[in-house]
Protein backbone atom coordinates (compact mmCIF):
# COMPACT_ATOMS: atom_id res chain seq x y z
CA UNK A 1 0.00 0.00 0.00
CA UNK A 2 1.38 3.46 -0.81
CA UNK A 3 0.31 6.71 -0.23
CA UNK A 4 -0.67 8.31 -3.32
CA UNK A 5 -1.75 11.93 -2.83
CA UNK A 6 -2.02 14.07 0.63
CA UNK A 7 -4.27 17.12 0.89
CA UNK A 8 -3.92 19.31 3.93
CA UNK A 9 -6.56 22.18 4.72
CA UNK A 10 -6.26 24.34 7.57
CA UNK A 11 -3.42 22.92 9.43
CA UNK A 12 -1.37 25.34 11.07
CA UNK A 13 1.21 26.44 8.56
CA UNK A 14 -0.74 24.95 5.92
CA UNK A 15 -3.40 26.70 4.87
CA UNK A 16 -3.83 24.40 1.91
CA UNK A 17 -1.30 22.05 0.36
CA UNK A 18 -1.54 18.71 -1.88
CA UNK A 19 0.62 16.88 -2.53
CA UNK A 20 0.29 14.81 -5.94
CA UNK A 21 2.04 11.25 -6.73
CA UNK A 22 3.87 11.07 -3.77
CA UNK A 23 7.24 9.12 -4.52
CA UNK A 24 8.39 6.30 -2.25
CA UNK A 25 11.20 8.32 -0.97
CA UNK A 26 9.59 11.69 -0.28
CA UNK A 27 12.26 14.24 1.10
CA UNK A 28 11.35 17.68 2.41
CA UNK A 29 13.60 21.07 2.05
CA UNK A 30 12.41 24.05 3.34
CA UNK A 31 13.68 27.25 5.65
CA UNK A 32 12.93 26.89 9.00
CA UNK A 33 9.27 27.49 10.05
CA UNK A 34 8.36 26.18 6.45
CA UNK A 35 6.61 23.14 8.02
CA UNK A 36 8.43 20.03 7.63
CA UNK A 37 7.99 18.94 11.43
CA UNK A 38 4.20 19.95 10.72
CA UNK A 39 3.77 17.52 7.62
CA UNK A 40 5.20 14.68 9.74
CA UNK A 41 2.86 15.76 12.49
CA UNK A 42 -0.12 15.50 10.24
CA UNK A 43 0.93 11.70 10.27
CA UNK A 44 1.67 11.60 14.50
CA UNK A 45 -2.25 13.18 14.54
CA UNK A 46 -4.09 11.02 12.74
CA UNK A 47 -2.52 7.97 15.10
CA UNK A 48 -3.41 9.75 17.51
CA UNK A 49 -6.33 10.36 16.72
CA UNK A 50 -6.77 7.10 16.11
CA UNK A 51 -5.65 5.20 19.27
CA UNK A 52 -6.85 7.43 21.36
CA UNK A 53 -9.51 10.25 20.04
CA UNK A 54 -9.81 13.24 18.05
CA UNK A 55 -10.61 15.56 20.99
CA UNK A 56 -7.19 14.33 22.33
CA UNK A 57 -5.25 14.38 19.39
CA UNK A 58 -6.10 18.22 19.23
CA UNK A 59 -5.70 19.02 23.41
CA UNK A 60 -1.99 17.50 22.85
CA UNK A 61 -1.43 19.92 20.16
CA UNK A 62 -2.25 23.16 22.14
CA UNK A 63 -6.41 22.60 21.34
CA UNK A 64 -8.60 23.59 18.10
CA UNK A 65 -7.47 27.41 17.89
CA UNK A 66 -4.07 26.69 17.85
CA UNK A 67 -3.86 24.00 15.71
CA UNK A 68 -6.07 25.58 13.04
CA UNK A 69 -4.45 27.89 10.90
CA UNK A 70 -3.67 31.82 12.49
CA UNK A 71 -6.85 33.67 11.37
CA UNK A 72 -9.19 30.85 10.20
CA UNK A 73 -9.97 29.29 13.71
CA UNK A 74 -13.57 28.91 12.60
CA UNK A 75 -12.95 26.99 9.98
CA UNK A 76 -12.41 23.24 9.48
CA UNK A 77 -9.50 21.28 9.28
CA UNK A 78 -9.57 18.61 6.49
CA UNK A 79 -6.81 15.73 5.63
CA UNK A 80 -7.29 13.63 2.52
CA UNK A 81 -5.39 10.86 1.43
CA UNK A 82 -5.04 8.98 -1.29
CA UNK A 83 -3.95 5.39 -1.71
CA UNK A 84 -3.68 2.01 -3.51
CA UNK A 85 -4.55 -0.78 -2.51
CA UNK A 86 -6.27 -4.33 -4.22
CA UNK A 87 -9.42 -5.29 -3.72
CA UNK A 88 -11.43 -7.91 -5.29
CA UNK A 89 -8.06 -8.61 -7.64
CA UNK A 90 -7.96 -4.87 -8.55
CA UNK A 91 -5.83 -1.96 -7.80
CA UNK A 92 -7.83 0.66 -6.45
CA UNK A 93 -7.11 4.07 -5.77
CA UNK A 94 -8.82 4.76 -2.24
CA UNK A 95 -9.62 8.54 -0.86
CA UNK A 96 -9.82 8.83 3.14
CA UNK A 97 -11.19 12.04 3.69
CA UNK A 98 -11.52 13.44 7.34
CA UNK A 99 -13.27 16.99 8.42
CA UNK A 100 -12.99 18.39 11.78
CA UNK A 101 -14.22 21.32 12.97
CA UNK A 102 -15.69 23.02 16.33
CA UNK A 103 -19.25 22.07 17.04
CA UNK A 104 -20.70 25.62 18.19
CA UNK A 105 -23.02 24.52 21.06
CA UNK A 106 -20.25 22.03 22.57
CA UNK A 107 -17.46 24.14 21.58
CA UNK A 108 -15.66 20.87 21.53
CA UNK A 109 -13.91 19.45 17.82
CA UNK A 110 -16.07 16.83 16.18
CA UNK A 111 -15.52 15.15 13.12
CA UNK A 112 -17.84 17.00 11.09
CA UNK A 113 -17.24 14.43 7.97
CA UNK A 114 -15.36 10.88 7.78
CA UNK A 115 -15.94 9.31 4.44
CA UNK A 116 -14.09 6.56 2.48
CA UNK A 117 -14.75 5.93 -1.35
CA UNK A 118 -13.42 3.96 -4.27
CA UNK A 119 -14.94 3.18 -7.88
CA UNK A 120 -16.68 0.11 -7.69
CA UNK A 121 -15.56 0.08 -11.67
CA UNK A 122 -13.56 2.14 -14.13
CA UNK A 123 -16.78 4.26 -15.10
CA UNK A 124 -19.07 6.10 -12.78
CA UNK A 125 -18.51 8.15 -9.60
CA UNK A 126 -16.34 6.62 -6.62
CA UNK A 127 -18.76 5.19 -4.40
CA UNK A 128 -18.81 6.06 -0.04
CA UNK A 129 -18.20 2.67 1.37
CA UNK A 130 -18.14 4.39 5.16
CA UNK A 131 -19.88 8.09 5.28
CA UNK A 132 -19.75 9.27 8.69
CA UNK A 133 -21.15 13.25 10.27
CA UNK A 134 -21.02 14.24 13.80
CA UNK A 135 -20.86 10.35 15.44
CA UNK A 136 -23.24 8.87 12.81
CA UNK A 137 -23.26 7.46 9.31
CA UNK A 138 -23.10 4.15 7.65
CA UNK A 139 -20.56 1.62 6.67
CA UNK A 140 -20.83 -0.82 3.73
CA UNK A 141 -20.63 -4.59 4.51
CA UNK A 142 -20.66 -6.20 1.48
CA UNK A 143 -18.02 -4.18 -0.22
CA UNK A 144 -16.31 -6.95 -2.40
CA UNK A 145 -19.64 -8.04 -3.76
CA UNK A 146 -18.67 -6.45 -7.13
CA UNK A 147 -21.16 -8.07 -9.32
CA UNK A 148 -24.35 -6.46 -7.26
CA UNK A 149 -25.18 -2.76 -8.18
CA UNK A 150 -24.41 0.00 -6.14
CA UNK A 151 -28.17 0.39 -4.32
CA UNK A 152 -27.90 -3.47 -3.57
CA UNK A 153 -25.40 -3.24 -1.16
CA UNK A 154 -26.05 -3.63 2.44
CA UNK A 155 -25.60 -0.31 4.56
CA UNK A 156 -25.28 -0.87 8.11
CA UNK A 157 -26.03 2.29 9.88
CA UNK A 158 -24.03 3.19 12.99
CA UNK A 159 -23.58 5.51 16.08
CA UNK A 160 -20.45 6.00 17.35
CA UNK A 161 -20.24 6.06 20.95
CA UNK A 162 -18.93 10.19 20.64
CA UNK A 163 -18.83 12.75 17.76
CA UNK A 164 -15.07 12.84 17.99
CA UNK A 165 -14.40 9.32 17.76
CA UNK A 166 -13.18 8.00 14.20
CA UNK A 167 -15.35 5.58 12.41
CA UNK A 168 -12.33 3.39 11.16
CA UNK A 169 -11.01 3.15 14.50
CA UNK A 170 -14.10 0.84 15.78
CA UNK A 171 -15.00 -0.87 11.92
CA UNK A 172 -11.44 -1.14 11.07
CA UNK A 173 -11.29 -4.22 13.33
CA UNK A 174 -13.46 -6.46 11.20
CA UNK A 175 -12.10 -8.07 8.32
CA UNK A 176 -15.55 -7.15 6.18
CA UNK A 177 -15.14 -3.75 6.15
CA UNK A 178 -11.73 -4.51 3.75
CA UNK A 179 -10.57 -0.94 3.01
CA UNK A 180 -11.01 0.44 5.84
CA UNK A 181 -9.54 -2.38 8.22
CA UNK A 182 -6.60 -1.92 6.02
CA UNK A 183 -6.32 1.76 5.84
CA UNK A 184 -6.93 1.47 9.54
CA UNK A 185 -4.34 -1.12 9.92
CA UNK A 186 -1.42 1.02 7.73
CA UNK A 187 -2.02 3.86 10.23
CA UNK A 188 -1.73 2.38 13.26
CA UNK A 189 2.07 0.90 12.27
CA UNK A 190 3.48 4.19 10.89
CA UNK A 191 6.68 4.97 12.37
CA UNK A 192 7.09 8.72 13.04
CA UNK A 193 11.18 8.33 14.43
CA UNK A 194 11.95 11.03 17.38
CA UNK A 195 15.49 9.12 18.06
CA UNK A 196 17.39 10.51 20.56
CA UNK A 197 20.99 8.75 20.91
CA UNK A 198 20.74 9.19 25.13
CA UNK A 199 17.93 6.94 24.86
CA UNK A 200 19.21 4.25 22.61
CA UNK A 201 22.60 3.99 25.12
CA UNK A 202 21.44 2.32 28.14
CA UNK A 203 21.44 -1.64 28.63
CA UNK A 204 18.37 -2.78 28.19
CA UNK A 205 16.39 -5.42 30.34
CA UNK A 206 16.24 -8.72 28.68
CA UNK A 207 13.24 -9.12 26.22
CA UNK A 208 12.13 -8.85 23.06
CA UNK A 209 11.86 -6.68 20.34
CA UNK A 210 11.55 -6.94 16.73
CA UNK A 211 11.02 -3.53 15.59
CA UNK A 212 13.20 -0.26 16.43
CA UNK A 213 10.68 2.07 18.77
CA UNK A 214 10.07 5.86 18.31
CA UNK A 215 12.97 6.88 20.78
CA UNK A 216 15.23 4.21 19.49
CA UNK A 217 15.34 3.11 23.48
CA UNK A 218 14.97 -0.80 22.74
CA UNK A 219 18.05 -0.62 20.04
CA UNK A 220 19.87 -3.29 22.17
CA UNK A 221 17.05 -5.60 21.98
CA UNK A 222 16.17 -4.99 18.09
CA UNK A 223 19.86 -5.72 17.25
CA UNK A 224 19.69 -8.78 19.82
CA UNK A 225 16.66 -9.85 17.51
CA UNK A 226 18.07 -9.26 14.41
CA UNK A 227 21.31 -11.40 15.71
CA UNK A 228 19.81 -14.43 16.70
CA UNK A 229 17.21 -14.43 14.13
CA UNK A 230 17.83 -12.43 11.04
CA UNK A 231 22.07 -13.28 10.73
CA UNK A 232 21.88 -12.12 7.27
CA UNK A 233 20.45 -8.73 8.00
CA UNK A 234 23.06 -8.46 10.76
CA UNK A 235 26.01 -9.24 8.82
CA UNK A 236 24.46 -6.44 6.72
CA UNK A 237 24.51 -3.90 9.34
CA UNK A 238 28.49 -5.13 10.59
CA UNK A 239 29.58 -4.73 7.52
CA UNK A 240 28.11 -0.91 6.91
CA UNK A 241 29.27 -0.04 9.99
CA UNK A 242 32.73 -1.54 9.82
CA UNK A 243 33.45 0.03 6.34
CA UNK A 244 31.59 3.34 7.77
CA UNK A 245 33.01 3.95 11.54
CA UNK A 246 36.58 4.15 11.87
CA UNK A 247 37.65 1.66 14.34
CA UNK A 248 34.35 -0.27 14.65
CA UNK A 249 35.03 -3.78 13.46
CA UNK A 250 32.39 -5.58 15.08
CA UNK A 251 29.62 -5.00 17.33
CA UNK A 252 27.58 -7.25 19.43
CA UNK A 253 24.65 -7.41 21.97
CA UNK A 254 25.46 -9.41 24.82
CA UNK A 255 24.60 -10.02 28.17
CA UNK A 256 25.39 -8.62 31.57
CA UNK A 257 25.37 -11.35 34.15
CA UNK A 258 22.43 -9.14 36.24
CA UNK A 259 20.71 -10.47 32.74
CA UNK A 260 20.48 -7.21 31.20
CA UNK A 261 21.68 -6.74 26.90
CA UNK A 262 24.33 -4.25 26.20
CA UNK A 263 25.76 -3.40 22.82
CA UNK A 264 29.48 -4.14 22.80
CA UNK A 265 31.47 -1.74 20.06
CA UNK A 266 34.87 -3.64 19.57
CA UNK A 267 37.45 -0.91 17.77
CA UNK A 268 40.18 -3.31 16.07
CA UNK A 269 42.90 -0.85 17.68
CA UNK A 270 41.51 -2.09 21.51
CA UNK A 271 41.48 -5.63 23.44
CA UNK A 272 37.86 -4.66 25.00
CA UNK A 273 35.33 -3.38 23.31
CA UNK A 274 33.53 -0.53 24.31
CA UNK A 275 30.21 -0.57 25.48
CA UNK A 276 27.24 1.42 24.00
CA UNK A 277 27.69 4.16 26.71
CA UNK A 278 31.10 5.15 25.79
CA UNK A 279 31.02 5.03 22.23
CA UNK A 280 30.12 8.79 19.84
CA UNK A 281 26.86 9.91 19.22
CA UNK A 282 27.19 9.06 15.69
CA UNK A 283 27.99 5.92 16.07
CA UNK A 284 24.85 4.85 17.74
CA UNK A 285 22.69 6.73 15.29
CA UNK A 286 24.84 5.06 12.52
CA UNK A 287 24.16 1.70 14.09
CA UNK A 288 20.61 2.36 15.01
CA UNK A 289 19.67 3.48 11.66
CA UNK A 290 21.38 0.16 10.10
CA UNK A 291 19.27 -1.57 12.16
CA UNK A 292 15.99 -0.11 11.50
CA UNK A 293 16.67 -0.09 7.75
CA UNK A 294 17.97 -3.28 7.88
CA UNK A 295 14.35 -4.84 9.22
CA UNK A 296 13.09 -7.51 6.90
CA UNK A 297 10.13 -6.11 7.72
CA UNK A 298 9.29 -2.74 6.96
CA UNK A 299 7.22 -0.24 8.55
CA UNK A 300 4.02 1.03 5.89
CA UNK A 301 5.35 4.64 6.64
CA UNK A 302 8.96 5.60 7.86
CA UNK A 303 9.38 9.32 8.54
CA UNK A 304 12.77 10.65 9.78
CA UNK A 305 13.44 14.20 10.40
CA UNK A 306 17.19 15.42 9.50
CA UNK A 307 19.12 12.29 8.97
CA UNK A 308 22.08 13.47 8.23
CA UNK A 309 22.40 15.06 11.72
CA UNK A 310 25.58 13.83 13.78
CA UNK A 311 26.72 11.78 10.61
CA UNK A 312 29.86 12.63 8.60
CA UNK A 313 28.93 14.17 5.35
CA UNK A 314 30.53 11.38 3.00
CA UNK A 315 28.15 8.64 4.44
CA UNK A 316 25.18 10.37 3.42
CA UNK A 317 24.61 9.56 -0.05
CA UNK A 318 24.76 5.63 0.60
CA UNK A 319 22.59 6.18 3.81
CA UNK A 320 20.01 8.00 1.03
CA UNK A 321 20.04 4.68 -1.36
CA UNK A 322 19.45 2.48 2.15
CA UNK A 323 16.39 5.06 2.61
CA UNK A 324 15.43 3.95 -0.91
CA UNK A 325 16.09 0.59 -0.85
CA UNK A 326 13.99 0.34 2.38
CA UNK A 327 11.05 2.35 0.67
CA UNK A 328 11.60 -0.01 -2.52
CA UNK A 329 11.06 -3.29 0.11
CA UNK A 330 7.27 -1.64 0.88
CA UNK A 331 7.68 0.96 3.47
CA UNK A 332 7.35 4.62 2.25
CA UNK A 333 9.68 6.97 3.25
CA UNK A 334 9.23 10.50 4.57
CA UNK A 335 12.56 12.57 5.48
CA UNK A 336 13.13 16.21 5.99
CA UNK A 337 16.77 17.77 5.62
CA UNK A 338 19.03 20.53 5.54
CA UNK A 339 21.82 18.48 3.80
CA UNK A 340 23.22 19.37 0.27
CA UNK A 341 25.05 16.04 0.34
CA UNK A 342 22.25 13.99 1.21
CA UNK A 343 20.23 15.89 -1.42
CA UNK A 344 23.10 14.98 -4.39
CA UNK A 345 21.92 11.20 -3.58
CA UNK A 346 18.22 12.21 -4.86
CA UNK A 347 16.31 12.53 -7.93
CA UNK A 348 14.83 15.36 -8.36
CA UNK A 349 11.38 13.68 -8.24
CA UNK A 350 12.17 12.71 -4.65
CA UNK A 351 12.54 16.15 -3.63
CA UNK A 352 10.03 18.75 -2.47
CA UNK A 353 10.65 22.34 -1.81
CA UNK A 354 8.45 23.86 1.20
CA UNK A 355 8.15 28.01 1.39
CA UNK A 356 6.39 30.32 3.07
CA UNK A 357 4.92 33.65 2.24
CA UNK A 358 2.41 35.58 3.75
CA UNK A 359 2.60 33.05 6.56
CA UNK A 360 1.46 30.22 4.91
CA UNK A 361 3.34 27.36 3.00
CA UNK A 362 3.29 26.21 -0.43
CA UNK A 363 4.60 22.45 -1.81
CA UNK A 364 6.37 22.49 -5.17
CA UNK A 365 8.26 19.27 -6.21
CA UNK A 366 11.90 20.06 -7.83
CA UNK A 367 10.90 18.30 -10.89
CA UNK A 368 8.07 20.56 -11.96
CA UNK A 369 10.54 23.23 -12.32
CA UNK A 370 11.93 23.20 -16.13
CA UNK A 371 14.95 25.23 -15.58
CA UNK A 372 16.07 22.64 -12.62
CA UNK A 373 15.15 19.81 -14.87
CA UNK A 374 17.45 20.89 -17.69
CA UNK A 375 20.04 21.49 -15.18
CA UNK A 376 20.01 18.04 -13.60
CA UNK A 377 19.41 16.61 -17.51
CA UNK A 378 23.04 18.36 -17.69
CA UNK A 379 24.96 16.32 -14.81
CA UNK A 380 24.26 19.13 -12.03
CA UNK A 381 22.97 17.65 -8.69
CA UNK A 382 20.36 18.43 -6.60
CA UNK A 383 22.12 19.92 -3.38
CA UNK A 384 24.69 21.97 -5.03
CA UNK A 385 21.14 23.08 -7.06
CA UNK A 386 19.90 23.90 -4.27
CA UNK A 387 22.62 25.82 -2.62
CA UNK A 388 22.73 27.72 -5.46
CA UNK A 389 19.59 28.91 -4.39
CA UNK A 390 18.02 27.37 -7.59
CA UNK A 391 15.32 25.80 -6.02
CA UNK A 392 13.53 29.06 -5.09
CA UNK A 393 11.64 30.01 -8.47
CA UNK A 394 9.98 26.76 -7.70
CA UNK A 395 7.11 27.84 -5.48
N1 LIG B 1 -1.92 27.78 13.79
C1 LIG B 1 -0.92 28.16 13.01
N2 LIG B 1 -1.17 28.90 11.91
C2 LIG B 1 -0.17 29.31 11.09
N3 LIG B 1 1.12 29.01 11.31
C3 LIG B 1 1.40 28.27 12.39
C4 LIG B 1 0.41 27.80 13.29
N4 LIG B 1 1.02 27.10 14.26
C5 LIG B 1 2.33 27.14 13.98
N5 LIG B 1 2.58 27.84 12.87
C6 LIG B 1 3.87 28.10 12.21
O1 LIG B 1 4.24 26.91 11.56
C7 LIG B 1 5.64 26.81 11.54
C8 LIG B 1 6.02 25.44 12.06
O2 LIG B 1 7.11 25.06 11.46
P1 LIG B 1 7.78 23.63 11.55
O3 LIG B 1 8.20 23.37 12.93
O4 LIG B 1 6.91 22.62 10.90
O5 LIG B 1 8.99 24.02 10.61
P2 LIG B 1 10.18 23.16 10.05
O6 LIG B 1 10.10 23.29 8.57
O7 LIG B 1 10.17 21.84 10.66
O8 LIG B 1 11.40 24.05 10.56
P3 LIG B 1 12.85 23.63 11.10
O9 LIG B 1 13.72 23.50 9.87
O10 LIG B 1 13.23 24.81 11.92
O11 LIG B 1 12.72 22.37 11.89
C9 LIG B 1 6.22 27.92 12.37
O12 LIG B 1 6.71 28.91 11.52
C10 LIG B 1 5.01 28.42 13.16
O13 LIG B 1 5.07 29.77 13.39
MG1 LIG C 1 11.39 20.95 12.05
Amino acid sequence: MQIEEIEIRNYRVFRHVRIRSVPRLCVLVGANGTGKSTLFDVFSFLKDALSMNVGKAIARRGGYRELASREHEEDPIELTLRFRMEIAGHSRMITYQLQIGLDASLRKPVVMREVLRYKRGSHGRPFHFLDFSNGSGYAITNEEDFNRPDEELDRDEQALDAPDILAIKGLGQFERFKAASAFRAMIENWHISDFHVSDARPSQEDGVAEHLSTRGDNLALVANHLYENHPECFARVLDAMHRRVPGVSIVEPEQTIDGRLVLRFQDGSFRDPFIARHVSDGTIRMFAYLVLLNDPQPYPLLAVEEPENQLYPELLPELAEEFRAYAQRGGQVFLSTHSPDFLNALTLDEIFCLRKENGFTTIRRASDSENLRALYDAGDLPGYLWKQRLFEGLN
